[in-house]
């Protein structure tokens, strides 16, 4: 790992320039870049993750003018406007594509999904590479997506070059992949910029169905990452709604009938419930933003700390709960009871 400065993200850029990986920082997660433009050293990204082929990337730009190049035909007014109310930000758009992004990138479709990042580092990292970077979350395939630069030392150690430390990112889950071909813009991954956020600028959102629920069978996802289970982890997670009371009695109740090393996920303020059971903490503050951002590092200690039983609160999909309650339950394969 080294510190992000001047010197150090030259260094970097130098190494993606010559068709190199990154892990490096952005507002949402650590992502892992490379040269979008260049095929061979994208392909290398899915060595690196062990991610499916088929599973397209993100393509990062440090300015609006550089995806012109990289769309087919200009850019949508509905796009437009998203763009100028929330890039540099927590958020995907999906374009047809031009020739130039290659199907590495794309992974066959003939669409791909741009994002301006806020970070700082990130941006100048991307303007001094000279060329748009494409960067999944710098995970292994089936890990919480990294939000220090410790969490992607942890899963890439010896197979990326360089790791640039940028401080734990401050949205913490992964940006808002939003389709904007239709005539109503449609979230197809909950993130930062939440659906209401989209409905202020576009007067309407849909989102996705499968973003709270898994695939039907035979259903076509409308993003290839709906598929997939992402992170599960080793232990078995059950989430609970209800009442804060209710939950947490009957939490308890599984807890102590649970024969094996348990854990149980609460949010701040809420430990008091539990006496001296294991409780590890959800956000700093009970507030969904704050959720967000310590969500997959409270993932990533269960599986340290191989918790065989695991039983969640759950918080209101309201907001950037949605996209919590999106990775929460997908990491629980959607066993959400309801108390
Ligand atoms: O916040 C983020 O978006 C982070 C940081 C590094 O920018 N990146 C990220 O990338 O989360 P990744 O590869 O872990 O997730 C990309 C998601 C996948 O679910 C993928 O299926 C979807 O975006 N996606 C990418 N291109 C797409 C396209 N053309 N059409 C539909 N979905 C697409
Ligand atoms: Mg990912």
């Amino acid at each position: 790992m080294t510190a992000a400065t001047p010197e150090s993200i030259a260094q970097a850029a130098a190494i993606i320039r010559a068709g190199g990986l990154v892990g490096f920082p952005t507002e949402t997660v650590y992502g892992l870049g490379a040269n979008a433009l260049n095929a061979e050293a994208v392909r290398t990204i899915f060595a690196a993750k062990g991610r499916p082929g088929d599973n397209p990337l993100i393509v990062h730009v440090s300015r609006v003018e550089e995806i012109l190049p990289l769309i087919r035909g200009d850019i949508p007014a509905a796009a437009r406007r998203l763009m100028d109310a929330y890039w540099p930000g927590p958020m995907t758009l999906i374009f047809p594509k031009s020739d130039l992004i290659p199907d590495a990138v794309s992974a066959g479709l003939d669409t791909v999904g741009i994002r301006l990042p806020s970070h700082e580092t990130a941006r100048a990292l991307i303007a001094e590479s000279h060329c748009p970077i494409a960067a999944p979350s710098a995970n292994r395939s089936g890990r919480p997506s990294p939000t220090t630069a410790q969490h992607v030392l942890d899963d890439m150690d010896g197979r990326i070059p360089m790791i640039l430390d940028g401080g734990p990112c401050s949205v913490g889950v992964e940006s808002t992949v939003i389709d904007v071909t239709g005539d109503v813009p449609r979230v197809l991954r909950p993130g930062g910029v939440t659906p209401q956020m989209i409905a202020d600028v576009m007067g309407a959102v849909e989102v996705d169905g499968a973003v709270m629920r898994p695939l039907k069978e035979g259903e076509k996802p409308r993003s290839p990452g709906m598929k997939y289970r992402h992170y599960a982890p080793e232990g078995d997670l059950v989430i609970f709604t209800g009442d804060a009371q209710t939950v947490a009695d009957v939490i308890c109740d599984h807890y102590d009938h649970a024969g094996g090393s348990a854990a149980i996920l609460a949010l701040p303020g809420h430990e008091a419930l539990y006496g001296d059971r294991h409780v590890i903490e959800l956000g700093r503050t009970d507030s969904p933003e704050s959720v967000a951002a310590g969500l997959f590092a409270a993932l990533r200690r269960l599986d340290d700390e191989n918790v065989k039983y695991i039983f969640s609160e759950a918080i209101d999909a309201e907001g950037v709960g949605l996209a919590v309650m999106n990775r929460l339950g997908r990491a629980a394969a959607f066993h959400i009871v309801p108390v």
